[in-house]
């Protein structure tokens, strides 16, 4: 009698039997199913089939939804963002409509730099308020689970700053939160000529904090040229693994810096980004259990190459889609336009961008358990369209709004 019956789903999006992360061709099987109901109680999905096969009365349920002509697809998990930040960045923006690169405006002392030296000045409180928005703001446009990343600290105690907001949120938001300690994002001035220095600070005085206090799941590194060598990825990377922290890897975004490399052999979870990709390093990701995470805002809004995603699932890689919400290259956290842009400039289907996007980002965050698809025992993470005329339409009227409401743990947010 508590239970919330959702009727006359026009489309019941991502029902499978049984959860797989998915790779190559399965990656464009999508189960669905047409006319369908789908039942709710506290913040779990109770029941769900089609609409002839419903065996209670309307008056068995406390409430019911009627979803006449809108699909429903569970909530998008986001598995890269950088949301924990000071301020935006709009003057490196025009520098670069002015013509500077992402890696000049580094150079230069801008870029994650300029983040973190504003972030050092923010307070936890101001952190903390500034990020809770935008989990608001992505939620509402359907993102259920998200991984926050640390990065723009670089010293002890900012880079632990930075963990203990995303902490915070994790207890208070509905969203589904993981953390990830990214202290090796780029080398701080102070350590510039002194990359040992700084990479002792990682292991010898943040990792053991991060333990005790379990400020983390995930290590990350951004192996690229000019940050972090492929071998300092392994190092660190490893020393992660130590305390139990399994690797995400920042790779192959603007050169070919080994990361692919360095995290297929750390057995990362996930490698991401991959705007950067040759042959072997497809072979050798698709020959791994390392999930591909692409981030096509991210390519946009740099005006790089799109990642080679029919490349990759044509190799048989399991792929994930994430925005990497950051101020520097994806001011956005919208994983609509995400998927909307993997279908048009990566010629993805929109069996695969929802699948990506879905399930396969929460086997990158090892939520599938809980989210990811619409199996009886998740939690209900759902997005109701409007009525829209079929599945294709959400990603081919990009920058339309699609979404009705969205459902997080059995509310509507
Ligand atoms: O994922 N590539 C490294 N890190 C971020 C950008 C960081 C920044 O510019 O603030 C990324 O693109
Ligand atoms: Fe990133």
């Amino acid at each position: 009698m508590s239970a919330t019956l959702i009727r006359d789903i026009k489309l019941l999006v991502n029902t499978p039997e049984t959860d797989t992360c998915l790779r190559g061709k399965e990656l464009a099987v999508l189960p669905v199913i047409e006319n369908a109901y789908l039942i709710m109680e506290d913040e779990f999905i109770t029941g769900l089939g089609r609409m002839e096969e419903l065996i209670y009365p309307e008056k068995h349920f406390k409430s019911v939804i009627n979803a006449t002509g809108q699909i429903v697809l569970p909530a998008w998990c986001d598995s890269h963002t950088h949301i924990v930040f000071a301020a935006t960045r709009e003057e490196e923006f025009i520098d670069k409509l002015k013509g500077m690169s992402y890696a000049d405006i580094a150079a230069k002392g801008g870029g994650i730099l300029n983040s973190a030296r504003k972030l050092g000045e923010a307070s936890e409180s101001m952190l903390f308020n500034d990020a809770w928005k935008r989990l608001e703001e992505v939620s509402k446009m359907g993102t259920g689970s998200i991984e926050i990343k640390s990065g723009y600290g670089l010293t002890v105690e900012s880079e632990l700053k930075m963990l203990r907001v995303i902490k915070k949120l994790k207890e208070k938001s509905p969203l589904t939160i993981k953390a990830t300690f990214l202290g090796a994002h780029t080398y701080p001035p102070a350590f510039k000529e002194d990359h040992e220095g700084y990479i002792r600070q990682i292991i010898d005085e943040m990792l053991p904090v991060i333990a005790k206090e379990k400020l983390a799941d995930y290590i990350d590194v951004f192996c690229e040229t000019g940050f972090f060598s492929r071998e300092e990825t392994i190092r660190i990377g490893k020393a992660g693994m130590a305390i139990g922290l399994k690797p995400k890897i920042h790779a192959n975004q603007l050169n070919l810096s080994g990361g692919t490399e360095a995290g297929v052999e750390l057995g990362a979870l996930s490698v991401d980004h991959l705007e950067t990709m040759e042959e072997s390093t497809i072979r050798l990701l698709a020959g791994s259990s390392t999930i591909g995470t692409l981030l096509p805002t991210a390519a946009f809004f740099l005006r790089m190459p799109f990642q080679p995603a029919r490349q990759l699932i044509d190799a048989g890689c399991a792929l994930a889609l994430a925005s990497d919400y950051n101020p520097g290259s994806s001011p956005s956290g919208n994983m609509n336009l995400v998927t909307s842009m993997s279908c048009i400039q990566m010629k993805m289907l929109p069996e695969e961008v929802i699948n990506a996007a879905t399930i396969n980002g929460a086997f990158a965050m090892e939520v599938q358990d809980k989210t990811g698809s619409i199996r009886p025992g998740k939690k209900a993470n759902l997005i109701f369209t409007q009525p829209v005329p079929n599945l294709a339409t959400l990603f081919y009227s990009f920058g339309t709004n699609h979404i009705e409401k969205v459902i997080l743990n059995g509310k509507i947010v």
